[in-house]
């Protein structure tokens, strides 16, 4: 469970941007999220993790003024979401599972439209629009319709769409399905980048080590609940910073243990030694482990 102090680092406070707290969704009778206590740093790269329909998408609607909640409190940047939503909004940008770009038009017209919506000043819209564009790469597609794009270029300037109003924290709700290694290698790159020059990362995805690599912090969500929060370091330790892998009945087992000590004492009675393998814990181990499930599955 989140624990408040974990907003302190050492003696300093560190400033938190999103602040959820015991947050109730409804669906009919089931609660999608079910009393969701968690706060994201300023200025981090925040990893969600969990099963289908753990509550993760439901989550980024939530904060993001999307769709309403019936218990709890949420605020963006100081401002209670429900209180003033038009300027909590402000401050976000989204990237949701299905691209919302809108199909007939193009990929600058789409950029203007959003940048209309959100209220940027007339004389800034062109700039900020190319300046964008420069960042990402996107020039020779900014007057292409949006089908005429490959999925990667689409998820850009879905991106881009979602920069156009200087948002201070992104919500990115598996960015990366669908696309090639390259393409996945790049859009890591602008994450990175986006995320180094000051923008708050909120990032779902069912690609474990995408999470590991890139995120500060992960919290795992099932059932509509918060069921760890750490680096991921940390909770790789909370199974136990040694895996051993072995084989019992055709089936693969796995194992956790402190330290490798322990662990070779465990395997040193093992029957079989060919099949046995040492490693360190990785975040699908504590994931597995805390949520018995695989990584996208039930
Ligand atoms: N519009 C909706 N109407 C009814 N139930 C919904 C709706 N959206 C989500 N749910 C339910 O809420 C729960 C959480 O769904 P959500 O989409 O947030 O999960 P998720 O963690 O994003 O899953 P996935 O990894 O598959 O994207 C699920 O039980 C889902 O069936
Ligand atoms: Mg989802």
């Amino acid at each position: 469970m989140y624990n408040p102090i974990d907003l302190l680092n050492g003696e300093k406070m560190v400033e938190s941007i999103i602040e959820m707290t015991d947050v109730v969704k409804k669906y009919g009778d089931k609660a999608a999220i079910n009393g969701l206590t968690m706060a994201v740093r300023k200025g981090e790269l925040f990893g969600f993790l969990g099963p289908n329909g753990a509550g993760k998408t439901t989550t980024i609607r939530v904060i993001s003024t999307l769709t309403d909640f019936s218990e709890g409190t949420v605020k963006v940047a100081g401002i209670d979401i429900k209180k003033d939503p038009r300027n909590a909004k402000d401050h976000m940008g989204v990237i949701q599972q299905a691209i919302s770009l809108d199909k007939d038009l193009t990929i600058r017209e789409n950029m203007m439209h959003h940048a209309m919506m959100h209220k940027v000043p007339a004389d800034e819209r062109k700039k900020r629009i190319q300046e964008l564009s420069d960042f990402i790469g996107l020039d020779e597609y900014l007057d292409r319709m949006v089908d005429s794009l490959s999925g990667g270029w689409k998820k850009k300037a879905a991106i881009v769409c979602a920069l156009v109003h200087k948002p201070d924290i992104l919500f990115l709700d598996e960015p990366t399905v669908g696309l090639d290694v390259k393409a996945r290698r790049l859009l890591w790159d602008l994450i990175k980048k986006l995320n180094e020059e000051g923008t708050t990362i909120f990032l779902t995805s069912h690609y474990i080590e995408e999470i590991e690599l890139l995120c500060d912090r992960v919290g795992i969500i099932d059932l509509g609940k918060l069921i760890a929060l750490g680096t991921p370091q940390e909770l790789c330790n909370k199974v136990g910073s040694t895996a051993v892998e072995y084989r019992e009945n055709e089936e693969t087992k796995y194992k956790y243990f402190t330290d490798r000590d322990q662990a070779k004492d465990f395997v040193s009675v093992l029957d079989d030694h060919d099949q046995i393998v040492i490693r360190n814990t990785n975040l699908e181990d504590c994931f597995v482990e805390l949520t018995g499930k695989s990584v996208g599955g039930r």
